[in-house]
């Protein structure tokens, strides 16, 4: 990402001066496939900007009128796709959505490299979410536009985490966090990405998950790396660990990339926080959860104070607006 990176002059020969690289491979290094590329700099540029349109969005309404966002999305969304859309009108831009799968090209055997190298020919910018782990990576090699990863199978969902670090930001702070992240930590890739963009920060992240669910290995493995900002512990019960959390992020048992069907069953059902269950909580804890949740949290916990699954949602709007508005001014600039 070089949102918060020094200005660049396109040329009419395509060069950027200064730099010396192409315009094209200046590009490239807009897409945001995961948030190993954020750094702590690139994040607190992206939250602040979400504040400064937060508290005045009507001063962002005409920003970016001419632009439009391509939404190509392999995979069921809600959330993702509808608040990517909202963000863009209320840039106001516009969106064309390739639509259902199904009613798409991809039925007549075209590959995900094609569409997206016909798609970026319409649009300033594409939201990719496609099953496959790596395809958002695989993609964003074929396009000049900024490409933005919407989740990639188990892989990453790095759009997912900015908004979740503006929610914790705002509740709890993002230093000195005490975190515990619980459910699914083998196939969750809002996990995934949200571990690494923590270790940018000075962070005690618990992972809470019965054993088949674990964080994959190589992820533990680069956590350790941050060792002097970051310590980490793993958990097969929420216990022994929720008296000392800030924050506990709960994530849905992601049935549709199970192998198996038993294997879920297993599982199913086994990692639940309601009301009784919170006693043992800090008055402060914040209750954060991407969505959609199944049965992980009890709707009681809703009207309580721990609750910021909801306005965790809502931050995705500023938080789309924020990273789009910097990655489309002209040739990328940040500079008011
Ligand atoms: C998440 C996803 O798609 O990974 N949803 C979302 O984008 N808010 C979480 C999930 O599906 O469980």
């Amino acid at each position: 990402m070089s949102v918060n990176e020094s200005s660049r002059t396109p040329t009419t020969n395509g060069e950027i001066q200064g730099g010396g690289k192409s315009v094209h491979e200046q590009m490239r290094h807009d897409h945001l496939i995961t948030s190993k590329q954020l750094s702590r700099a690139d994040i607190e540029t992206v939250l602040d900007h979400a504040a400064e349109i937060d508290a005045d969005r009507s001063a962002f309404a005409d920003r970016h009128a001419d632009k439009l966002l391509g939404l190509l999305f392999f995979e069921p969304s809600t959330r993702t796709k509808m608040s990517f859309e909202t963000a863009m009108k209320r840039l106001g831009g516009d969106i064309v959505d390739m639509g259902a799968v199904e009613s798409s090209s991809v039925t007549k055997g075209e590959t995900l490299a094609d569409t997206v190298r016909v798609i970026e020919g319409y649009t300033d910018a594409l939201v990719l979410r496609h099953p496959k782990q790596g395809a958002a990576t695989m993609a964003g090699e074929f396009v000049d536009v900024p490409l933005l990863n919407a989740g990639d199978g188990a892989g990453h969902h790095p759009t997912q985490t900015l908004l979740d670090l503006y929610t914790i930001r705002e509740n709890a702070g993002l230093d000195d966090l005490t975190i515990g992240i619980m459910g699914d930590l083998k196939y969750g890739r809002t996990v995934h990405s949200l571990a690494y963009a923590l270790s940018n920060f000075d962070t005690r992240q618990h992972f809470i998950s019965p054993e088949s669910l674990q964080l994959p290995r190589e992820v533990v493995y680069d956590l350790h790396q941050e060792q002097e900002r970051v310590q980490i512990r793993e958990h097969e019960s929420i216990e022994e660990v929720l008296p000392s959390l800030d924050v506990l992020y709960v994530t849905r048992i992601q049935r549709e990339r199970f192998p198996d069907e038993n294997e879920y069953q297993q599982v199913a059902g086994k990692y639940q926080i309601d009301t009784e269950a919170l006693e043992t909580a800090r008055d402060e804890l914040t209750v954060m959860h991407p969505l959609p949740r199944v049965d992980e949290i009890a709707p009681a916990v809703d009207t309580t104070d721990h609750a910021a699954y909801f306005e965790q949602a809502h931050n995705g709007v500023p938080v789309r607006m924020a990273l789009l508005d910097l990655l489309l001014r002209d040739g990328g600039e940040t500079d008011e």
